[in-house]
């Protein structure tokens, strides 16, 4: 009945057919490509559904999930279940020296302080990346007198993106966050929120969160200055991700940029990037 301590539905596992249909769905719905070494991971990740819908095979699951109803009712569940949303502050932290010592200085250089500077945090997670930009830019902001800007965060997941909204977070996911910027730009719990912070409401205000899948077409009243797309495509098959790379490059205003995450890789992709540093891209 239990193999590592996971309880399989009906000491079953998946049979390969239902693997496949969920699997095929999840590619074309949100471009997570699951190849059959993953199936494991789905059935653990699948578990928790399962129990909660009171079913007691993967196949009455899938049965379910492909009416009309099962679409309605439990897509968003499904897309929660399947994305991976590792994150935290000040994650693969050059790219924020990067950020503020050569990127943000030609975007002086080009614009001034005349419009405010737009970033987009694309699979912004559960806050952590947008939260860590904020932090940064406000920093920015006030050695640098007029400069502006605002900061769109945006997933797939509805979960993750609620406590995104929230802004508040344990103690412990700071510990890489400075105590300056804690000081500056948290507020500590009290009582019942002991061991909490919440980000105080100016820090709030900088951002705006947006549910957004990439696999649906996306446009911008204005384009980009800078996209922060870090440790999403990784997900993606090569095709997915040349064809989106191709959609931020239309998203972002020539010469603004996009930094990718530290283990992906646009080599061998027809986009009009110019690499400036490991993952950070300028758009010609
Ligand atoms: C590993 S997290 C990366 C978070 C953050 N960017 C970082 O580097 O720490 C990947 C995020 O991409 C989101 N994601 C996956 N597929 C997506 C899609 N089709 N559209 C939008 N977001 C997606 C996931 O929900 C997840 O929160």
């Amino acid at each position: 009945m239990t193999v590592t301590g996971v309880v399989k539905s009906g000491s079953q596992s998946m049979p390969d057919r239902d693997f496949k249909r969920l699997a095929e769905f999840i590619y074309s719905e949100c471009g997570i490509k699951l190849p059959l070494a993953k199936k494991t991971m789905l059935e653990a990740r699948l578990q928790k559904r399962l129990r909660v819908l009171g079913m007691d095979s993967y196949s009455s699951y899938c049965d379910y999930l492909f009416t009309p109803k099962g679409m309605e009712l439990e897509l968003i569940s499904l897309i929660d279940t399947v994305t991976t949303n590792t994150t935290e502050f000040f994650r693969e932290p050059k790219h924020f020296d990067i950020l503020v010592n050569k990127v943000l200085p030609d975007f002086l250089t080009g614009h001034g302080v005349a419009q405010p500077l737009r970033l987009w945090s694309a699979g912004c997670s559960s806050g952590e990346e947008p939260y860590t930009l904020a932090m940064v830019l406000s920093e920015f902001a006030r050695k640098t007198p007029g400069f502006r800007f605002g900061i769109l965060a945006t997933d797939i997941s509805t979960q993750v993106l609620e406590r995104a909204m929230r802004g508040i977070y344990p103690e412990d996911r700071v510990s890489t966050v400075s105590m300056e910027f804690k000081k500056r730009y948290m507020l500590r719990g009290k009582n019942r929120s002991q061991g909490l912070i919440r980000f105080n409401q100016e820090t709030r205000d900088l951002l705006k969160f947006k549910r957004l899948n990439f696999m649906e077409e996306f446009t911008f009243d204005k384009p980009k200055h800078i996209i922060f797309c870090r440790n999403v495509v990784i997900y993606f098959d090569r095709v997915t991700q040349e064809n989106l790379l191709t959609r931020f490059c239309k998203c972002l205003e020539p010469g603004g940029h996009l930094f990718m995450g530290h283990s992906e890789s646009i080599t061998g992709m027809n986009l009009p990037l110019t690499q400036i540093a490991p993952t950070v891209y300028r758009r010609s």
